[in-house]
C-alpha cells in the first residue's frame, strides 16, 4: 500500500515539521483571523448581540416592536429602536436590573442580571447603526 503522506508529497515527517516551522503564522490563526474581518466587515452580529436579540424577542416583542422594521403590537409603545431617540439606551441599565417601570405601570416587572442587561444593552445599540 502507499504511503498517504507520499502521496501528500510530504515524503518524511521531519519534513512535514519544516512546513509548518516555516508557516509566519500558526495555521490556526489564519481562519480565525479571517473570520474576525469578516464578522467586522459585514457587520455580523457578535454573541452578546444576539443573546441580547433573542431576550428583547421574548420578553419584550409582545408590546414593542423589537427590530428595524416592524411595528409595535401595542400602539403606546415606543419601537425599542427609537428609544435612542430619547436618551441614550446605557441609561436603561440600571432600570433592567432593578426591574422595568418606567412606563410600565401594572406591567411585568423585568429584572436582568448584569450580563443580560450588557447584551440587552449591545442590541439596542445595534439598531442605532
Ligand atoms: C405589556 C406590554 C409591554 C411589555 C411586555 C414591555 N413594554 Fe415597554 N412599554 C410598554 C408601553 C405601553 C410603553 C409606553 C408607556 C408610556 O410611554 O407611557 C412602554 C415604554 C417603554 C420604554 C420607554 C420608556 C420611557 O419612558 O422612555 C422602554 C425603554 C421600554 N418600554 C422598554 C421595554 C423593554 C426593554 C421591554 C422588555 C424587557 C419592554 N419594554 C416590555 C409596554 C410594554
Amino acid at each position: 500500500m502507499r504511503d498517504l503522506r507520499q502521496d501528500m508529497g510530504f515524503a518524511q515527517d521531519a519534513n512535514n515539521d519544516r512546513l509548518w516551522g516555516a508557516m509566519p503564522m500558526h495555521p490556526v490563526t489564519v481562519p480565525l483571523l479571517a473570520m474576525t474581518l469578516f464578522m467586522l466587515a459585514a457587520n455580523v452580529p457578535n454573541e452578546g448581540e444576539e443573546r441580547g436579540r433573542i431576550l428583547i424577542k421574548a420578553n419584550c416583542s409582545g408590546c414593542h416592536a423589537v427590530g428595524r422594521a416592524d411595528v409595535s403590537p401595542m400602539p403606546d409603545a415606543p419601537p425599542l429602536r427609537e428609544v435612542h431617540q430619547r436618551y441614550p439606551v446605557e441609561h436603561l441599565a440600571e432600570a433592567l436590573a432593578e426591574g422595568l417601570t418606567t412606563g410600565h405601570q401594572g406591567k411585568p416587572a423585568f429584572r436582568f442580571d448584569a450580563r443580560e442587561v450588557n447584551d440587552i444593552i449591545e442590541y439596542l445599540k445595534s439598531l442605532e447603526r
